[in-house]
């Protein structure tokens, strides 16, 4: 396969994208709880993580160059490099060094010749034009500065009837199962990662808030579909607390 990703613009390093406060205290507070975070992820979640990024990566073609961005250690790119008959390349896409730093030993060696990790702000990604069959991304739109500004890149970077399976957490619609969901992450999650990871209570309120704080899936495909990507649309799972946000063909 030809290298369509070559860069092009030299690739930034982790604080390049410091120049924005709050890109700095979330890329900052991604270092931080990084050694913790797959696995606080799953606890805090039930192990609902893994059924969801499922079908994100379900969702990507099999061959072709993948975006997985907010890679994080990139725990949603071994979802699909491990899905049965993906050929697909997997490049990793986040401003965390130590994110990247703790990827490395978390894939296979036959794993690691078809991913690479790019450090960069994915809202200014220093790709070519049309170069990705597949984009996803797994629980991160709450936290990116602007959204919009994300979306017009990934359409710029989307090959012809590429495809799109962004995944995220979300205020479900339904009254008692909001407030249970508010109970859960404003107080079960930030007791469990105090119980097993002593560190990161204060990431973990933040990312639950944003959650509630964030706007509504109607909204959010509104945004992609201004972005040029005419069939956005959303499906809600279970009952509207996760929520997986496509393009592409069905
Ligand atoms: C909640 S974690 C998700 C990690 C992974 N996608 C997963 O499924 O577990 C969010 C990740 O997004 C990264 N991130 C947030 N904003 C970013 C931005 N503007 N550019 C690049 N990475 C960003 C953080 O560093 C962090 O690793």
């Amino acid at each position: 396969m030809n290298d369509p990703v070559t860069p092009i613009a030299p690739i930034a390093p982790s604080n390049a994208a410091a120049d924005h406060a709050k890109a700095r205290f979330i890329r900052r507070m991604f270092d931080t709880i990084a050694p913790d975070y797959d696995r606080l992820n799953t606890w805090v979640s039930f192990g609902m993580d893994r059924l969801w990024r499922r079908r994100a990566a379900g969702a990507m073609p099999l061959e072709g160059w993948i975006a997985d961005w907010c890679a994080g250690t990139g725990a949603l790119a071994r979802v699909y490099l491990r899905r049965r008959g993906s050929r697909g390349r997997v490049v990793l896409c986040d401003f965390s060094s130590e994110m990247e730093r703790l990827s490395d030993g978390m894939f296979t060696p036959a794993e690691r010749s078809r991913v690479c990790y790019v450090c960069c702000d994915v809202t200014r990604p220093p790709f070519r034009d049309q170069v990705f069959a597949g984009q996803m991304m797994g629980f991160s739109l709450r936290n990116l500065i602007s959204r919009p500004q994300f979306f017009q890149e990934a359409h710029r970077c989307a090959a012809p009837n590429g495809q799109g399976a962004l995944l995220d957490l979300s205020s479900p619609g339904f009254g008692p199962w909001r407030w249970l969901c508010r109970l859960h992450f404003g107080i079960i999650a930030p007791l469990i990662v105090r119980l097993v990871a002593r560190r990161g209570e204060f990431a973990y309120r933040y990312l639950s808030e944003s959650i509630f704080r964030h706007a509504s899936p109607r909204e959010i495909v509104s945004e992609i579909k201004t972005a040029g990507f005419a069939d956005a649309r959303h499906d809600s799972l279970a009952g509207g607390i996760g929520v997986i946000f496509r393009w592409g063909p069905k």
